[in-house]
């Protein structure tokens, strides 16, 4: 029989789904519910020092629908950082660790460029009982505006900087979130991991604008008549998170080899976990995915990854983490290889695929189009 249970850095989970920080973790009352469904882990909503300065709006999502209109694939969000005073934060650590103390509970913290308060704030949170820090590198509206998140996640020397000042405080296990907004995820994962992060989890919310209002003319989401742009998460980033958590898996393979990696970014079904795992993930994060379908979603999930484990005869997360991580090669290599196989080139002739530019066609264009996908 599989088994979902795994050990990551120390901590043991009962399952590799971790609630992603966010609305899903904001208090203790719905990271309650979330131990109490199953969750592997949660990720607590980012906490800072001093929430004074933290103004959320309304609305602050925006919903990309299919076109069915009903299916949301796209969600943006220009919520900020938990918005409640940080002393609250610490009752509720502590109460939650006395109520679930199995659970395993990870504070997510940001701070200002100033080393006493990132130290002050893993040391607060610290002595609540929490079981390790992931550290939001990542968020990518407004506290950028005050040299946070993103700000600092964009520049692998502060990354590298800001990690070595909680590695002189943390006595558990830490994480460092990525921003995907950067054309190389590598150089702050390296600063990071350099540093002395246990891992890396990848990736945040994409930078976006989700759309017009063609009736008012207004981008949305609209708060009396002006947006700012957001974080894009959910089912259409999947692609994207794949990408950049296979990047952050083969610099962990090459240079920090032992070093975890959690994976984040349109995560709704045991499949997609599956996936994530595949290219190097010791856990995987949903966030949106909990806002659309609920905690009780875990079940559904579980179920599915345990079936793909069964259909593979994998008996444990371990047995398939980074085994798709070898057939990623260069474009050059893919020419060569297909040059090798004579019954794939029969194949494609027969397929009547296109072969060369020159036979595109007007008017059997989407034909054609269709006739080189996989
Ligand atoms: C409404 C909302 C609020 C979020 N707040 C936080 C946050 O406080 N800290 C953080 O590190 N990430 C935050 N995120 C980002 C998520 O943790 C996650 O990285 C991202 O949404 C991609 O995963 P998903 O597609 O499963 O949502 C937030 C995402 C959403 C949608």
């Amino acid at each position: 029989m599989p088994t979902l249970t795994t050990t990551v850095d120390g901590l043991n989970l009962p399952n590799p789904f971790v609630i992603g920080s966010g609305p899903p973790g904001t208090n203790l009352n719905v990271i309650s519910k979330a131990f109490q469904e199953g969750w592997g882990a949660v990720i607590a909503k980012t906490v800072s020092l001093d929430a004074s300065k933290v103004v959320n709006v309304s609305p602050r999502y925006g919903k990309l629908h299919a076109s069915d209109g009903k299916e949301v694939i796209g969600w943006e969000n220009i919520e900020l950082i938990s918005d409640r005073p940080f002393k609250l934060w610490e009752e509720e650590f502590k109460k939650c660790k006395d109520l679930h103390p199995k659970g395993v509970l990870i504070a997510s913290i940001m701070e200002e460029y100033r080393k006493d308060a990132w130290i002050e704030i893993v040391e607060r949170c610290q002595a609540t009982g929490v079981d390790g820090f992931e550290l939001n590198f990542s968020c990518p509206h407004g506290l950028p505006e005050r040299k946070m998140g993103a700000a600092m996640g964009e520049n692998p020397e502060i990354v590298n900087e800001v990690v070595a000042w909680v590695m002189s405080a943390a006595k558990i296990p830490v994480w460092a979130k990525m921003t995907p907004n950067i054309t190389h995820i590598e150089e702050p994962g390296r600063g990071a991991l350099k540093a002395g992060a246990n891992g890396l989890s990848a990736i945040n919310t994409i930078r976006c604008v989700m759309g017009v209002n063609l009736d008012t003319l207004r981008p949305e989401p609209c708060v009396d008549g002006y947006t700012t742009p957001g974080g894009y998460s959910s089912r259409a980033i999947k692609p994207v998170a794949l990408r950049m958590v296979m990047e952050c898996a083969q610099l962990i393979r090459r240079e920090f080899p032992g070093r975890s990696l959690s994976a984040i970014g349109g995560v709704e079904s045991g499949n997609d976990a599956a996936e994530f795992i595949l290219l190097g993930a010791d856990t995987v994060q949903v966030c949106t995915g909990v806002m659309k379908f609920g905690y009780e979603h875990i079940k559904p999930m579980c179920e599915q990854l345990l079936a793909f484990m069964a259909k593979h005869k994998f008996e444990t997360p371990a047995d398939f983490k980074g085994k798709s991580l070898d057939y990623f090669t260069t474009h050059a290599d893919l020419v060569r290889r297909q040059a090798g196989r004579k019954s794939a080139q029969k194949s494609a002739a027969a397929s009547k695929a296109v072969r060369s530019d020159a036979e595109w066609s007007g008017s059997d264009f989407v034909k054609q189009s269709d006739s080189l996908a996989h």
